[in-house]
């Protein structure tokens, strides 16, 4: 989806008293919600399309004074989670340029590509693996369907994982599902691409734009940018924008072990740029070719890497439940292609509006990278394990996230549009508290008589602690209007009782309720309720 065309679906709403509780609430979940969320990101300064005056960047996006906020919480809350709270765990900042040979040595030289194939009629270039993946889910969601018209037919009686194993059309689809999968699996496996163009033909796979199957060749693609070190255009001085930042990870593995007195098992963390010349980019900012990663490599003994793949599923998933959104949102996606040298690998997909995709990768990556840097750098990347009395090469589990992934889960999660009893409506965005880009919203009641002073005194008195704005315009409802549209939690009121006896209201986004507390309470409610440390002490 364009930015563009997203703005045509602008969302328009009423500014109801205040007070009120929601009898309806829809949230976001189906692709037809995607442009409202992007128009929404827009006009409430979350995330705007990269140099917008000049008709913007493709797959490029900035984050707007609300996003970049959002998107700094989102980090804290995955750095605390791993480098505070884990004792062996210690966070590092790589420069995204790198020696050029980091990147033979990791085989995104040779092989960080995709398969392309190209509609002839449109002219339009799609990823063949994402083609043939649609296709598949596509077959799944006829599969679903089958089965809700049938449980709707049966009523209470109905046995769904019966219906799945014994009704004929079902069994047929799911039968085109599996024969698909393999030969998929093993078309990528191989590199085949002529195989990988037959599955698109035999799917009977058409372009969305010309309605054709008409299909060139595929063909693959690298997806590193290059650019060239010094002033000199020669190979040589050839060198990438970071695809990923574990590799500033694995080049420093010994320096981070040795000056830090590191012992196995041990991770080091880092969040930064990643950078990729995404082909087929779309769906705003799920796929963009520049991003932010959160990676963390666990170095581990060799032969613990199962238990500890299942450690680290198992840690991560709980850290997105903590979050607070559904569990049904999440599930895990173990890979079809696995790399020759990765003994296992999953994603962790979440519901995106568009359906279950990727949001974190888990891979058990054996010694592979450590032993490739130390062939090409011809330096040892070994580790003396004192418990052994030998040296070896780690073993590394690695946990990979996109931060706008994350971002895009979040915000497409709360945003919420709600029907009032009086008939009105608001959008309000569920964002978990700690989250929340402003934490409080001071409102004097009128601009006068004293009002506007005592909210300055308040927002003095909570601002070291708090992102926090100060409104004084327009009627208490409007001003709750904008605050909840941008996920604001807690929206205080000064009224002329605030000068008698030093109280406030206090009003909570999501039940709309008000308290009536005193001000000094108010470093204690606020600090509690919106405290990520009570988020990331569940994890323990
Ligand atoms: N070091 C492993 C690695 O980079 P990956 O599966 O290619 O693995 C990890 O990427 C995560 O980075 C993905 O799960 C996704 O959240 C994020 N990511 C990858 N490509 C992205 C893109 N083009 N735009 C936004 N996020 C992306």
């Amino acid at each position: 989806m364009k930015f563009k065309q997203a703005l045509k679906f602008p969302h328009v709403f009423q500014f109801p008293a205040a007070n009120r509780s929601a009898i309806f609430a829809a949230m976001a979940n189906s692709s037809e919600d995607l442009p409202k969320i992007i128009s929404h990101a827009k006009e409430y300064g979350f995330v705007f399309q990269s140099s917008e005056i000049y008709d913007g960047l493709s797959a490029v996006y900035d984050y707007a004074q609300n996003g970049a906020e959002l998107k700094k919480n989102l980090r804290e809350y995955w750095w605390k989670s791993m480098v505070q709270l884990h004792e062996n765990i210690v966070g590092i900042d790589a420069a995204i340029f790198m020696h050029p040979t980091t990147w033979k040595a990791s085989g995104h030289v040779d092989a960080f590509n995709d398969p392309l194939v190209d509609n002839k009629d449109s002219k339009k270039r799609y990823r063949a693996d994402v083609l043939v993946e649609d296709a598949m889910s596509k077959v799944e969601d006829k599969i679903k369907k089958e089965v809700e018209k049938a449980a709707k037919r049966f009523g209470d009686t109905f046995d769904a994982d019966m219906y799945r194993a014994t009704n004929p059309r079902v069994l047929e689809y799911q039968k085109k599902i599996d024969d698909t999968k393999a030969r998929f699996k093993a078309a990528l496996e191989a590199s085949d691409m002529t195989e990988l163009r037959q599955i698109i033909i035999d799917l009977e796979i058409v372009c969305p734009i010309s309605g054709s199957r008409n299909w060139t060749e595929v063909r693959q693609f690298n997806l590193m940018f290059a650019t060239q070190l010094g002033s000199v255009a020669e190979e040589s001085n050839t060198i990438y924008l970071r695809p990923e930042t574990a590799q500033g990870i694995f080049v420093n593995f010994l320096n981070v072990q040795k000056s830090g007195r590191m012992k196995i098992p041990f991770g080091i963390a880092q969040t930064g740029k990643a950078f990729r010349n995404e082909i087929v980019a779309r769906q705003f900012i799920f796929r963009m070719r520049e991003f932010e990663q959160m990676e963390m490599q666990f170095f581990i003994r060799p032969g613990t890497e199962d238990e500890w793949y299942e450690t680290w599923k198992a840690t991560r998933m709980a850290w997105h439940k903590a979050l607070g959104f559904p569990e049904s949102k999440y599930r895990f996606h173990d890979h079809i292609k696995l790399a020759h040298y990765a003994k296992a690998a999953c994603d962790i997909e979440f519901e995106f509006p568009f359906g279950f995709k990727e949001l974190e990768g888990i891979h058990s990556r054996s010694d592979f990278d450590l032993r490739q840097h130390e062939e090409h750098s011809g330096k040892k990347l070994q580790y003396f394990d004192p418990e052994l009395n030998q040296g070896y090469v780690p073993y590394v589990i690695e946990t990979s996230i996109g931060l706008d992934r994350l971002f895009l889960a979040t915000l497409s999660h709360a945003y919420t549009e709600e029907k009032l009893e009086d008939g009105s409506e608001r959008v309000v965005l569920n964002i978990p508290p700690f989250l929340a880009p402003i934490k409080v919203a001071v409102f004097p009641l009128q601009k006068d008589e004293g009002l506007p002073e005592k909210g300055r005194e308040i927002m003095n008195m909570l601002k070291y602690d708090h992102i926090c704005v100060y409104e004084e315009k327009d009627n208490i409802g409007k001003r709750y209007r904008r605050q909840d549209a941008i996920g604001t939690p807690f929206c205080i009121t000064v009224d002329h009782q605030t000068l008698q006896d030093n109280t406030v209201t206090i009003r909570d986004r999501d039940t709309m309720k008000q308290e009536r507390v005193a001000i000094a309470e108010l470093p204690r409610i606020i600090g509690d309720r919106v405290s990520m440390n009570n988020v990331l002490r569940k994890l323990v």
